[in-house]
């Protein structure tokens, strides 16, 4: 069996942290383009110094020319600016929008059979562009969010609860952005309701929502306190580790159920727009939009995230992007 290609376009950051994931999994071959010159090869060349240490066979190699990503069987995208201190993902948007078409008709030419993970922010906008620009089925085009949102809530909770980040269970859907949704209700440890065990540790129903509450406030704005922190640049480990995941699921036929950026037609209530929601990832890429019954405050403030992604699709087009 030949081994898998994956491509990445974008070799900033995340791309740089993607491909040491690669290798060390041993994923496949890493293919990485950049429009920077020299900046893919020299990322990747150290890479590839490191396999005799690693102990890795796989091939790391960078390029400046589209061409060079022909049959890939995965393409996780980063092209596009991450934030500064005070900026919103949505501030990304007109600068990141014109990589992204770029990047959607390289992708489109070159390796048309892909599935595609795109991890460029504003996401759920971008994902958007990149379907409607490439002309791919929906099925091959998602974008990572709800791994990471779920991941940083899963933290928080664990944290807290001085347990295991293992046997946490947190669901974040919506937009990846300021409105996105932590499911408070079905957060869980190995199956024994969060709020429950919070209500014991503070004896204090009050107090307990308290707690649940910042920490779902802390979710929602984790992007931003690391971009504060870092003050030249956003995440770039956890959002790397989290395409990943996402990529191994495609990889291995898994059948993961994982909070992903994934169109809608009808589902929850929405039609026609990349949201994030639980899917089924495999080897067709979303394979199927898990729905389940929200209550009436949890589809509100889905409905309210949906309306974020709208407004930012409606820009796009508004603005001829
Ligand atoms: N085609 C390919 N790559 C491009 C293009 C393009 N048209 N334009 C810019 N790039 C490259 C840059 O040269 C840079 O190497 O994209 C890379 C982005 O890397 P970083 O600036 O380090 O950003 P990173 O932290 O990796 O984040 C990338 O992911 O999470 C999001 O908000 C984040 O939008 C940002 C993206």
């Amino acid at each position: 069996m030949s081994r898998k290609k994956i491509a990445l376009i974008g070799g900033g950051q995340i791309g740089g942290v993607l491909t040491q994931l690669i290798a060390q999994k041993q994923l496949g071959d890493v293919i990485m383009f950049d429009v920077v010159e020299d900046l893919p090869q020299g990322k990747t060349l150290d890479i590839a110094e490191a396999a005799k240490v690693n102990g890795y066979d796989v091939n790391v190699t960078g390029t400046n020319s589209y061409k060079d990503i022909a049959g890939s069987d995965i393409v996780i995208i980063t092209a596009g600016i991450p934030r500064k201190p005070g900026m919103s993902r949505d501030d990304l948007l007109v600068t990141n929008a014109k990589i992204m078409k770029s990047v959607a008709e390289g992708v489109k030419e070159n390796a048309p059979d892909a599935i595609v993970i795109i991890i460029s922010n504003p996401l759920d906008a971008m994902v958007t562009l990149f379907k409607e620009a490439s002309g791919f089925p929906v099925n091959r085009v998602m974008g990572q969010d709800g791994v990471l949102d779920s991941s940083r809530f899963a933290s928080f909770i664990a944290w807290e609860l001085g347990v295991s980040v293992k046997d946490i269970n947190a669901l974040v859907l919506g937009g990846h952005g300021d409105t996105m949704v932590p499911i408070v209700r079905y957060a869980n440890v190995n199956g024994i309701p969060v709020m429950e065990l919070l209500e014991r540790k503070y004896n204090d129903k009050a107090k307990a929502e308290e707690v649940m509450n910042a920490m779902v406030e802390r979710t929602k704005a984790a992007g931003g306190e690391v971009v504060k922190l870092l003050k030249t640049g956003s995440a770039f480990y956890s959002p790397a580790a989290s395409a990943i995941q996402m990529a191994e699921a495609v990889l291995y036929d898994e059948k993961r159920l994982l909070s992903t950026c994934a169109y809608l037609d009808g589902e929850f209530g929405v039609k026609g727009y990349y949201v994030g929601v639980p899917a089924i990832l495999g080897a067709n890429g979303v394979e199927k939009v898990v729905e389940f019954t929200l209550n009436e405050e949890e589809q509100t403030l889905l409905n309210n995230s949906v309306n974020a992604v709208k407004k930012l699709v409606e820009d796009m087009k508004r603005l001829g992007l």
